[in-house]
């Protein structure tokens, strides 16, 4: 009797404890590590500003097959004295798994190299987001066709129990992220993810340790900020655990994935779409804590004085919302992890210095979709052949003063070498121009001056001498088995700003809608059809078969920058 009662009892404290609060399990563990208790909003602002260690522990299979070495202490340490208060670290689980259903144990050797990199960072003092990174699309898709939402929850269930158990002791700088940009496009999808967030903080109590105080980075479907708004709904269970959500920003589209010939960035329209998007997630997430787990505008692939307004602009907004954010580095596009420097000093300058809310000088340029041409202030163009004359460019002081321009030996111009005005034109002289752009020197750039202003970041000046570029050959049958690779020799900027793609009869091949853009974005072909390294111009297989289904000739414009509508440009043609 009295044994069968206390059973009893037993058995609905159980049901009544799983409900509300962390159940006691056989997986709970206690800690001799000292936890500061922290909210989401203190957590995350402490995140500001962040880099995540991208392509690197979230590679396919492993740390180094995405074309980084593995992870060191020195770059984390390198990051940090850059500005960068927090460390996001992408993990792709899948592949490191060492049996299947229902143990999904995951291999020790990659759990121990996994709590080094945590461990690594939390000893520098950074904060630290921790996830499950590409599974989402390997293992974790409810989209594609044969999806298993059964397999789905319980290897996901599983997967959390084992990160919960092993860093259920560290301390409150680390954050858990379940899972990074969940896939799907629908509401059933979304519905999926709400409903592993809760499987994520019921393994992650159950777990034990610091983990029931411990915030929790939740998310909506992609982490967009539309589905989030959309079909977010945060689990009932685990009232009491700190938490707020992440979402990622890449956007506008076009600009930051080089689409369509949009090079052009900073027009009031071109912000107030930013302002705009932030402003709805705020409308919909007003006392929820939150930050941008990912964002970038990449140094290879956007226009130098367009990115720094972009960059400007992006942290400005995050700061005006109230939104730490995590920069998207994928090792090659903005710190360089084996030379330990940015790719673009100008760039990391603007981030760091626009998160404190300290005024940066920009350099001006074009900004209207409607221009025929676009410059920029962040070179100084000079068309081999021409006169050398004197050469000017704008800056948009926003409230700083002119201190100092030096050459790339470190040493200050001299004031016959160049003038300032107060309203931040700066003139370079005929007679200092005349020493970099000679008929002997090859083109390309000539010389990377460096300007300081009374606050904020140094910009870089890049002297350019161009021609147009050269390719080695420039007609081709279409065909379709293999990417074409055509060497290029550039002949100023070693990029390719767009290409235009038209058929004989002056139809577009691609995106009639364009017709409507500036006239330097009609006709434009979206990159990822095309791409280009430092000595090639390359079409791949997608982009040929396009080519090929136009079923008539193509012409291909080639442009360069400075971008000058019918200047600049070389032509390549397929025939069917
Ligand atoms: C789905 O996954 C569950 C759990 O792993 C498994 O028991 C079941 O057989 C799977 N269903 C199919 C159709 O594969
Ligand atoms: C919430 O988001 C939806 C969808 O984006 C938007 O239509 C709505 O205006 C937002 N609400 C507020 C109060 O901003
Ligand atoms: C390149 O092709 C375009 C049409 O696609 C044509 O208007 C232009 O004149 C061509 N340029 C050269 C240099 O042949």
């Amino acid at each position: 009797m009295q044994k069968s009662w206390a059973l009893h009892l037993l058995a609905v404290l159980a049901k009544a404890t799983s409900v509300a609060a962390a159940p006691p399990s056989p997986r709970a563990q206690a800690c001799t590590s000292s936890f500061d208790p922290i909210t989401a909003s203190a957590a995350f602002a402490a995140l500001n500003p962040g880099w995540n260690a991208g392509n690197t522990l979230d590679g396919i299979p492993n740390e180094d097959s995405w074309g980084n070495s593995p992870l060191q202490l020195a770059t984390l340490t390198q990051i940090q004295a850059k500005g960068f208060n927090s460390v996001r670290i992408p993990v792709t689980w899948a592949y490191h798994f060492d049996d299947e259903s229902p143990t999904w144990n995951v291999n020790k050797v990659w759990m121990n190299r996994v709590e080094t990199v945590v461990d690594q960072a939390l000893s520098l003092g950074l904060s630290v987001v921790l996830n499950v990174h590409h599974d989402s699309w390997v293992w974790a898709d409810p989209s594609v066709s044969n999806a298993n939402t059964t397999m789905i929850k319980e290897k996901f269930s599983r997967l959390w129990a084992q990160i919960g158990t092993r860093f259920a002791c560290k301390s409150s700088k680390l954050i858990f992220e379940p899972l990074n940009e969940p896939a799907g496009s629908e509401k059933a999808h979304a519905d999926l993810v709400n409903n592993l967030n809760g499987l994520f903080l019921e393994a992650i109590n159950q777990a034990g340790g610091h983990n029931p105080s411990r915030v929790v980075s939740l998310s909506g479907l992609g982490m967009s900020m539309d589905k989030t708004e959309m079909w977010f709904v945060r689990p009932t269970t685990y009232p009491n655990q700190p938490w707020g959500l992440q979402f990622h920003y890449y956007s506008p589209y076009d600009f930051i994935f080089s689409a369509w010939g949009k090079t052009i960035w900073g027009s009031d329209e071109d912000k107030a779409a930013v302002d705009q998007e932030f402003a709805l997630f705020k409308g919909n997430f007003t006392n929820i804590p939150a930050f941008v787990g990912e964002w970038d505008a990449s140094v290879t692939s956007t226009e130098t004085a367009g990115r720094w307004k972009y960059f400007d602009y992006f942290i400005r907004t995050c700061n005006k919302y109230g939104y730490s954010s995590i920069i998207w580095d994928n090792g090659g596009d903005f710190y360089n992890r084996n030379a330990a420097a940015l790719y673009d000093p100008a760039t990391g300058d603007i981030l760091v210095n626009a998160v404190k809310g300290i005024s940066n000088t920009l350099a001006d340029s074009t900004e209207d979709a409607s221009a025929t041409s676009q410059t920029s202030s962040a070179y100084i163009f000079h068309k081999f052949g021409d006169p050398v004359v004197a050469q000017s460019t704008d800056y948009l002081l926003n409230g700083n003063t002119f201190k100092s321009i030096t050459n790339s030996a470190g040493k200050a111009l001299d004031s016959s070498q160049y003038s300032m005005s107060s309203t931040g034109k700066l003139t370079l002289s005929a007679t200092y121009l005349q020493t970099l752009y000679t008929s002997e020197a090859a083109a390309g750039t000539k010389e990377t001056l460096t300007l300081k202003f009374s606050a904020g970041a140094s910009l870089s000046l890049q002297i350019v001498q161009y021609s147009t570029p050269t390719i080695s050959q420039s007609a081709f049958k279409i065909d379709t088995s293999t990417d074409l690779h055509i060497p290029i020799t550039y002949q100023g900027l070693p990029k390719v700003a767009a290409v235009k793609a038209l058929l004989e009869d002056g139809t577009y091949l691609a995106d009639d809608w364009t017709q409507y853009l500036g006239p330097l974005q009609q006709a434009r072909w979206t990159y990822g059809s095309w791409g280009f390294d430092k000595s090639t111009f390359s079409i791949y297989v997608s982009g040929l078969t396009a080519l090929k289904n136009a079923g008539k000739t193509v012409t291909l414009t080639l442009e360069f920058f400075p971008r000058i509508q019918g200047q600049n440009s070389v032509n390549i043609t397929f025939t069917q």
